[in-house]
């Protein structure tokens, strides 16, 4: 190997005709000329001015862009329609009073309810003052604490007054829109994105082993005609009923709304004690208007929960009108609404919830407010005695 290097170092120099160093030298000019071209052509490409009229940024946008511009030289008018839906504005309207709220503007669909939250009250007031109205109650209503329903679509203010000095009054702009089905969410590309396509889809309950239980289609239907054997008791709740609420307690905790377990499965001998301790309280006929009799409890069943506090107290907080508005979207119902005494057999349980899973629950919402599982499935709730 050092043999042949050195033989190469040693080897005389070849001469070069004019000929061949001529020919050299226009092929080195070309390679240069033809380098000189590729700089000046990449140099302009940087120039030009972008025509991505979406503002894309990321490589996906600019092919894009390219397609676009093909396009609109050819068809002035775009072919595609982007819808975009308007966000709604995060301007709070001027409060010159004393009183402070959570929100002071916001977009709910016909049939939601909202609370604001009144954080401060001018001085020396406080809740026992609060005077609310509507501007317009064809479009939302207001009840005395301040609980707002849209009824149709429009735009109106709700008014909240002191009752002692009646010039300290703020307003909420309020705008209901069509159904809750029919709101848009925008993504961040700007167009708008279906609810229901990105919706999660809490799944049907399993079949339940006890051999007396009452079905309609998938659903286990337990109420005051439709009693489970004293022998069943899964002890504990269903573990999808249990996933899909923690689910739930989630979604909730990041809007700021606390929800928790009060009671969840209860045993066929934990209800009769229950019951029997309300019947001797308050006599059975009105025991029976909120208390399940043993083996007619939905407790029983592991798919009914009792969330915060089991009382009227619960009714009306931004906790019940959260569960209220969005119960359904984790495949949960509120089982004994408010004026339905007569169809479940139970007077209202705002924080009483059972799993249906989400196609039950849907139906259930899309019927409209409060609608029950015995107007679903065209069932009663009476005891046979
Ligand atoms: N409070 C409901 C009806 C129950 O006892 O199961
Ligand atoms: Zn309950």
């Amino acid at each position: 190997m050092d043999n042949n290097r050195n033989y190469d170092a040693q080897r005389p120099r070849k001469k070069v005709s004019r000929q061949t160093m001529r020919v050299r030298r226009l092929v080195a000019l070309l390679v240069i000329a033809l380098l000189v071209l590729i700089l000046v052509i990449l140099a302009c490409k940087a120039c030009s001015p972008k025509t991505d009229n979406k503002g894309g940024k990321d490589s996906k946008s600019k092919t894009t862009t390219t397609t676009t511009t093909a396009v609109t030289t050819t068809m002035p008018v775009p072919t595609t329609t982007i819808i975009v839906t308007t966000v709604p504005t995060t301007t709070e309207p001027v409060n010159n009073s004393d009183f402070k709220l959570d929100k002071y503007s916001f977009e709910f669909a016909v049939g939601e309810t909202q609370m604001p939250r009144v954080l401060e009250h001018p001085e020396g007031s406080g809740e026992w003052n609060e005077m609310w109205s509507s501007s317009d109650e064809n479009i939302a209503t207001v009840d005395q604490y301040g609980n707002i329903k849209a009824v149709a679509p429009g735009s109106c203010q709700i008014i909240l007054r002191d009752g002692g000095d009646q010039t300290q009054e703020v307003q909420i702009q309020i705008t209901v829109i069509g159904s809750p089905n029919a709101t848009t969410t925008t993504t961040a590309n700007g167009l708008t994105a279906d609810p229901q396509s990105t919706a999660m889809s809490a799944p049907a309950p399993a079949k339940i082993s006890d051999p007396t239980a009452h079905y309609e289609g998938n659903t286990l239907i337990v109420n005051k005609s439709y009693p489970l054997s004293s022998s069943y008791n899964p002890n504990g709740l269903d573990p999808t009923c249990e996933e899909w609420f923690y689910k739930l307690v989630s979604a909730a905790a990041k809007e700021g709304i606390n929800i928790f377990l009060s009671s969840g499965f209860r045993s066929y001998d934990l209800q009769q004690s229950i019951y029997n301790n309300y019947v001797n309280e308050s006599g059975q006929a009105a025991a029976d208007t909120f208390s399940a009799r043993p083996g007619f409890s939905e407790h029983q069943t592991g798919l009914a929960l009792d969330v915060n506090t089991i009382d009227d107290s619960f009714a009306g907080t931004p906790e019940a009108i959260w569960l209220e508005n969005h119960c359904y979207e984790y495949g949960f119902i509120i089982r004994y609404p408010l004026g339905k005494d007569a169809i479940t057999g139970y007077k209202y349980e705002p924080w009483h919830i059972r799993y249906v899973g989400s196609d039950v629950a849907n139906q259930i919402h899309a019927m409209g407010a409060n609608a029950t599982l015995e107007e679903l499935y065209n069932v009663t709730s009476q005891y046979a005695e």
